[in-house]
């Protein structure tokens, strides 16, 4: 696979983004959970020119039908903009967030942020790269001293009483927290050592699949709540980190 042409592909999406008049045409999905044109408008774009690349490798994406996708075979898992809420408020902090999962284990990922444009790439055994240059989780080694992104699981409500819980134990034991509304932009920030880890509940699979290669590749961690394995065929807490802070992490989201 030549994953070069990919990334241009995911590029060629920004002029499609920038279309502001497009991101005033919102649906509302669920409470709090929005889609736009802008949203259709990438996913039709790049699934076109996916099954042009290759007709035969199924795609997952988040605003279509996804119930005959067999993850025992090759699968893109696309998320057309990952922080729409971000879109929808003119807040430009975006991104398409695209992954091939070969049947096994996610082989590539990239996240594209158009409004910085930053690309964030990894390939399976091959490192994690912004912008072409090779990138590190930070080697921050306690949790005290560590920058912390949050999820909040905004589109679950009914969990914000044990969510907020979690957030504040966190909170109190590291450096300071950010929430900032692109889970795919949270991962590729554990990757690139801005922030030292990064935690959210029930996240789908297109919000992580590239995220979490980039981590990986960068020398970090993904982990479920209790450090468990995550497989990528469900929805999944998320915890991410540099690696130096993970047992405290852990720890800090879990204990009362
Ligand atoms: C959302 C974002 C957000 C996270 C939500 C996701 P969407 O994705 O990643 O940061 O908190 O859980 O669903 O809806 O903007 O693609
Ligand atoms: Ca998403
Ligand atoms: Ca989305």
């Amino acid at each position: 696979m030549d994953y070069c042409q990919i990334i241009d592909l995911v590029h060629s999406t920004k002029e499609i983004i920038m279309d502001e008049s497009e991101s005033l045409k919102v649906t509302e999905k669920g409470p709090s959970d929005f889609v736009t044109q802008i949203d259709f408008n990438v996913q039709d774009y790049i699934i076109k020119e996916l099954k042009l690349i290759n007709p035969l490798i199924q795609v997952m994406a988040e605003e279509k039908d996804n119930q005959k996708i067999d993850f025992s075979k090759p699968v893109w898992i696309l998320d057309p903009i990952d922080g729409t809420t971000n879109l929808v408020h003119g807040y430009h902090h975006s991104a398409v967030s695209l992954a091939m999962h070969d049947g096994e284990k996610i082989a590539f990922g990239v996240v594209y942020n158009p409004y910085t444009d930053e690309t964030f790439h990894a390939e399976a055994g091959k490192g994690c790269y912004l912008n072409n240059e090779r990138m590190q989780v930070s080697k921050v080694g306690a949790l005290k001293d560590s920058l912390v992104m949050v999820g909040t699981a905004s589109y679950y409500k009914e969990l914000a009483d044990e969510i907020f819980t979690e957030i504040f134990r966190v909170y109190r034991r590291c450096g300071d927290i950010r929430r900032t509304g692109s889970a795919a932009l949270d991962l590729a920030y554990v990757a690139c050592g801005r922030v030292e880890g990064y935690f959210e509940r029930n996240l789908k699979p297109w919000d992580i699949a590239a995220g979490m290669l980039l981590v990986k590749e960068a020398g970090g961690i993904v982990s479920g709540y209790s450090g468990e394995e995550m497989t990528l065929d469900t929805i999944n807490d998320i915890v991410s980190d540099n690696g130096e802070i993970h047992e405290e992490f852990i720890n800090a989201i879990n204990v009362r």
